[in-house]
């Protein structure tokens, strides 16, 4: 385990834990991407929700992926973590083909999205909901979680990522009786509890702003441990959080680079232009908190 406690050594965050990598990656491209998407494609019908999308996230980075309502992003996430079938192109994670994998598939290989759609029961408490992401590292698709939770080992693995979370008080609490941004912390230690080593998600989605500043404490914290995709619509957080920030424009990637070129693309201005977004990225009230 990690000195934290929370990644263990079966993925000492390899890269993911050396900040410098990014900046290798960005500027010489020395190091492999850890998620590689290539001409990605989903139809529903006549409409291309996805049309040839392609990104790289490298080890440890934090990207953003952004872009009007409908641009693509949560299919594109559906498609990157097995819940969707891609009608074209190719997802490599770890120098590995994925495309056609299930979600437990690439769940086991490290790559998590659990954080994407709620999904915690409710009349369960905080650690049978743990329970079967730590059950999911191990390849399982075991649904008795109260049994799983029952086993020690498996119960104690599932508490590391609680301390780490600041809710181990809470590890009998039913989910239910979580705030709401407590309940969103919980998602995503389902999906640390995986041991990932990409994260991939919209974890402030529906939360208001002053809960969503601890969720972006908390994901500021995984930097340098595990490579996070966010799916985002906050300018405050994504400017805050982004290594790398991917535009996505009705199925297509407008732009993608680090945020202060973002912040100037002609395109990207031009897609959000007239509304807080576009305030935003022309250097609204908050933008810039964290892109220096
Ligand atoms: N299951 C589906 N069947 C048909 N059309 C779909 C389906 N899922 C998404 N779409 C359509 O695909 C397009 C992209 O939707 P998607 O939800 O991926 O966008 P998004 O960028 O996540 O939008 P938002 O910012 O509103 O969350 C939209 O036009 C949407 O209506
Ligand atoms: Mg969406």
């Amino acid at each position: 385990m990690s000195a934290d406690g929370l990644l263990p050594s079966a993925h000492p965050g390899p890269q993911g834990a050396r900040r410098g990598t990014v900046d290798a990656e960005r500027g010489g491209r020395s190091e492999p991407a850890l998620l590689q998407v290539a001409g990605l494609v989903k139809r529903f019908g006549a409409l291309v929700a996805t049309d040839g999308v392609s990104l790289q996230v490298s080890p440890g980075e934090i990207h953003a992926l952004i872009g009007p309502t409908g641009a693509g992003k949560t299919t594109l996430a559906a498609q990157l973590s097995g819940h969707l079938r891609p009608d074209a192109g190719r997802v490599i994670f770890a120098g590995a083909d994925v495309t056609t994998l299930s979600t437990h598939r690439c769940v086991a290989r490290g790559l998590a999205r659990s954080i994407l759609i709620t999904r915690l029961f409710k009349s369960f408490s905080v650690r049978e909901n743990l329970a079967p992401s730590v059950q999911a590292r191990s390849g399982s698709s075991l649904a008795f979680w109260r049994l799983v939770a029952a086993e020690t080992a498996l119960a104690e693995e599932a508490d590391a990522p609680l301390l780490r979370l600041g809710i181990a008080h809470q590890v009998d609490a039913l989910a239910s009786a979580l705030s709401h941004s407590e309940q969103r912390v919980l998602e995503i230690g389902l999906a640390l509890a995986t041991r990932p080593r990409l994260l991939l998600g919209e974890p402030m989605a529906g939360v208001g702003p002053g809960e969503s500043q601890r969720l972006v404490a908390l994901i500021d914290s995984l930097r340098h441990e595990v490579a996070i995709l966010l799916v985002e619509h906050d300018m405050d957080a994504v400017f805050r959080l982004a290594d790398c920030i991917t535009v996505l424009v009705n199925g297509t990637v407008v732009a993608s680079g680090p945020p202060a070129s973002i912040r100037q693309d002609p395109q990207v201005i031009a897609a959000y232009l007239g509304d807080d977004l576009g305030s935003s990225l022309r250097g609204g009230p908050s933008a810039g908190a964290g892109d220096g």
